[in-house]
């Protein structure tokens, strides 16, 4: 695969516009388009870390947690519902106020508290005080111009214990171009998601929102994969140790899901990574 230009500020600023104007657009559409966040494979595995994180994590009296590009809120509730002090970082407002009004709609009584923060990743880093006790990147980082440069800032900001868990980022790919294996399984989860397909048809026809197109720039790191070995240095070289690791398949159907990561293999791995800071 050809090497990437290297990410000039200006482009920084074009992959970080093209994002929000995108997630902007997208938000009341988001998880009804990402059927590969919420399917019960999906929720098994989240339910694991979130296991092993409460175990990490389960000396403190509070975790001071953050759930950067947040989006609708996908870890910042499951934080909250620990009773954790939970900040949600995102530059998108439309995507923080979805996850507002998820918040909002939990039951009083055990749905915690969560903090908005309106702000890209870098800047909130910047001007954040203090350590914390958990970050959280769920489809984050390949939308993140120098998103090693987040990782390890983040590194440096963990409390002693502290952990951060990283999921739903893509391995560097193995092939550059889809294999039929890869089509095949495509195809399949297409037509196991077809009743998913069809209800958002019809949500869409009926609210009149519309399916916004990702610019170029938006996912730009997700075609070559985030290097997974140059982060785990990084995080060492910061005194974070891996805690777990797994490589799954990111596909829009549990069922899809499940079967391409344990029996079909086919080429393109995502990953789930919590490490914890011992140094
Ligand atoms: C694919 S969504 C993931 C949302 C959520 N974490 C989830 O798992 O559903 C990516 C999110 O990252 C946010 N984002 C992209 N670039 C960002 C940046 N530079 N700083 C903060 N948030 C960013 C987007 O606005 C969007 O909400």
């Amino acid at each position: 695969m050809p090497e990437k230009e290297p990410v000039t500020e200006d482009l920084a600023r074009e992959i970080i516009r093209e994002n929000v104007e995108h997630h902007d657009a997208f938000a009341p559409l988001y998880d009804l388009s990402h059927p590969n966040l919420t399917h019960l494979y999906e929720r098994r595995l989240l339910r694991q870390d979130m296991a092993m994180l409460g175990e990490l994590l389960a000396d403190r009296e509070t975790v001071r947690a953050v759930d950067m590009g947040a989006g609708t809120g996908r870890l910042a509730l499951e934080f909250t519902r620990r009773g954790w002090d939970v900040t949600a970082v995102d530059n998108s407002r439309e995507m923080l106020r979805i996850a507002h009004d998820k918040h909002q709609r939990l039951p009083e009584a055990g749905r915690g508290n969560l903090a908005l923060v309106y702000e890209g990743a870098h800047d909130f880093l910047a001007a954040a005080e203090g350590q914390f006790d958990l970050f959280g990147f769920s489809s984050v980082l390949h939308h993140l111009p120098h998103w090693l440069e987040v990782v390890k800032l983040c590194a440096e900001r963990l409390a002693p214990g502290g952990c951060i868990y990283i999921t739903q980022e893509p391995m560097p790919a193995d092939v550059e171009r889809k294999t039929p294996a890869m089509k095949l399984v495509q195809a399949l989860d297409e037509i196991v998601r077809a009743p998913q397909q069809v209800y958002r048809q019809v949500y869409c026809a009926v609210t009149g929102y519309q399916k916004a197109r990702a610019g170029a720039l938006v996912d730009y790191h997700i075609r070559e994969g985030l290097d997974f070995d140059a982060m785990e240095a990084a995080l060492e070289a910061r005194g974070v140790d891996r805690r777990r690791f797994m490589r799954y398949k990111d596909r829009k159907t549990a069922l899809v899901a499940w079967l391409d990561t344990n029996l079909l293999h086919t080429p393109n791995w995502f990953f789930r990574y919590i490490g914890q800071r011992v140094r």
